[in-house]
Order: C-alpha cells, then sequence, then structure tokens
C-alpha cells in the first residue's frame, strides 16, 4: 500500500513526546548523543535507556556516528511509545541542495518503522529548527517523500509544535 492517496496520514499540533504512537522520529544529531529541541525532549521524557542504546550503537554500527538522511531505532524508555527511530536531519544550505538527504530522513524512517512491524509513527519537522531548514520547503519535501513511500505504515502523523508549522505542512499536503 504506497500512500498516493495519502489515507493514514494526519497532521497535530502538539509535542511529540506525548504522542501514543508504535515509533516517534526523533530529529537527531549524528552522534546520538543527545541535544536540545525534539532531541532533548525526547530523552527528557524517554529517560536513559534511550540514551544507553545509542551508546550502544554508537559503540558497534555507528563508530562514526549515524549520517544524516539515516534512521535506527532504539526502545523509547518511558515514552508512550515503543520505539524511537532517530534519523539526522540535513542543516540547511543556500549553497547545496541537500533535498534528497531530508527525504531520506522520511523515507528511511518509514522503512525501519515497517521493519519493526510499527503500526502508527509519529514525525516532527525535521531539520526545520536548530538545522534552519525553511519551513514551506521542509513540509513539501516531507509531503513527498511520505506520500510516495511504498513503506507499510498505516497510521502516520505529523506532529508540529507550533501553528505556524501546522499550516505549513497543511499546505504541503493540500498541493502535493
Ligand atoms: N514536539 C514536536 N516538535 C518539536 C518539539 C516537540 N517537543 N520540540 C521542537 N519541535 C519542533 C521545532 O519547533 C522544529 O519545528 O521540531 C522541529 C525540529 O526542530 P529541532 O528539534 O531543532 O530539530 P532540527 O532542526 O532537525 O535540528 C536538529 O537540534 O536538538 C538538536 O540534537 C539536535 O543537533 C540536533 C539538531
Amino acid at each position: 500500500m504506497g500512500n498516493e492517496d495519502h489515507t493514514g496520514i494526519t497532521l497535530i499540533q502538539g509535542d511529540i513526546t506525548g504522542q501514543s504512537v508504535d515509533a516517534v522520529v526523533n530529529a537527531a544529531n549524528s552522534s546520538l548523543l543527545g541535544g536540545g529541541g525534539v532531541d532533548g525532549a525526547i530523552h527528557r521524557k524517554g529517560g536513559p535507556k534511550i540514551l544507553e542504546e545509542c551508546r550502544e550503537l554508537r559503540a558497534s554500527r555507528y563508530e562514526e556516528g549515524l549520517p544524516a538522511g539515516q534512521a535506527v531505532a532504539t526502545t523509547a524508555g518511558d515514552l508512550p511509545a515503543r520505539w524511537v527511530i532517530h534519523t539526522v536531519g540535513p542543516v540547511y544550505s543556500t549553497s547545496e541542495d541537500r533535498s534528497g538527504i531530508l527525504s531520506s530522513c522520511f523515507t528511511e524512517s518509514l522503512r525501519v518503522a515497517g521493519e519493526l512491524g510499527a503500526g502508527s509513527v509519529a514525525f516532527p519537522a525535521i531539520s526545520t529548527g536548530v538545522y534552519r531548514w525553511p519551513l514551506d520547503d521542509a513540509a513539501r519535501i516531507a509531503a513527498q517523500a511520505v506520500m510516495n513511500s511504498s513503506a507499510q505504515v498505516p497510521d502516520i502523523r505529523f506532529v508540529l509544535f507550533d501553528e505556524r508549522a501546522l499550516s505549513a505542512f497543511q499546505k504541503a499536503f493540500d498541493t502535493a
């Protein structure tokens, strides 16, 4: 089932750490060792188990860190979810087109969610905070990526932190 008809995609304004879903996507950085924004909220609310597993990933599969555009799952700790899928967005650049990397954050996270058998996944607006990606453009990329993904996740949610982000994503999905 592709998402061409974008059924099963919902947009919510709120705090992603409060979403009861199978998998919450984290806007991480390559270190996987935490940060601010979504990353800080997930680690703060999810508790130390998440960081423990992130450290194990750094000691094994990702000695150099998780590359931008890739995704990897850990426990969700104390969050109302089963997994956190950590993905690293690209930092916005005016000299280089990194939209493929941003798109990959969504498709790779959905691929990992599908492999886990997650029935529901919640995405934040990846790269639109500290990584400064313009909201409208990030929303357009996210909508395209998710709607063209062949991943089998029936319930896909975008959890936007404020009204401006929510309306940017609404516009993107309406015109996608
Ligand atoms: N729930 C939902 N959305 C949130 C939350 C939250 N609790 N907190 C922040 N956001 C929103 C921001 O408003 C922004 O629109 O998530 C979007 C992504 O912002 P960031 O979290 O700053 O992520 P990003 O821009 O991808 O930068 C990643 O920031 O926090 C560090 O460790 C992280 O180095 C990494 C970088």
